[in-house]
């Protein structure tokens, strides 16, 4: 059985801003994702973090233990978990980031972990663009 987990949490330190910091985060998470048959997608804005896992029950489980002791994370809340038909994504870990119009119209000044469970999946889905659209 398939699941998708999804977490908000705070990007503390560099986390969110520095390149080399992210893609020591992309490096290590590409290959246990790999290794786990984990695919996911991140999205970073405002010094927060907002990922989607989908895999099996045991590897998100770890998963979740590993960045529950992330120092690089802080609050890490839960905003949904539950078993899923098939995988929505296609990467081991897709970065991407918030275009202005939906943050604001979405979050409208609130941080990530007040989302509602499918606010959250809308946008890790279509609404995320990939990071390399970055100006
Ligand atoms: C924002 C963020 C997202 C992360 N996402 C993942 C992930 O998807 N998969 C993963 O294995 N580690 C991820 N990590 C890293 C873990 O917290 C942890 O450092 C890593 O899994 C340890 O792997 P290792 O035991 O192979 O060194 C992430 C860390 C941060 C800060």
């Amino acid at each position: 059985m398939l699941y998708r987990v999804i977490y908000a949490a705070e990007a503390l330190g560099a986390t969110g801003t520095s390149v080399l910091s992210l893609a020591q985060i992309l490096g290590v998470s590409e290959r246990n994702n790999a290794r786990d048959e984990i695919t996911s997608r991140m999205l970073i804005h405002a010094g927060q973090v907002l990922q989607a896992a989908e895999g099996q029950r045991g590897d998100l489980d770890r998963l979740q233990k590993r960045l529950m002791a992330d120092p690089r994370l802080g609050d890490l809340r839960i905003l949904s978990d539950r078993p899923i038909i098939s995988r929505s994504f296609t990467e081991t870990m897709g970065l991407r980031r918030l275009s202005r119009g939906v943050a604001d119209a979405v979050l409208a000044g609130r941080p990530l972990w007040e989302l509602s469970p499918s606010q959250a999946e809308a946008l890790l889905d279509d609404s995320s663009q990939p990071l390399s659209a970055v100006a």
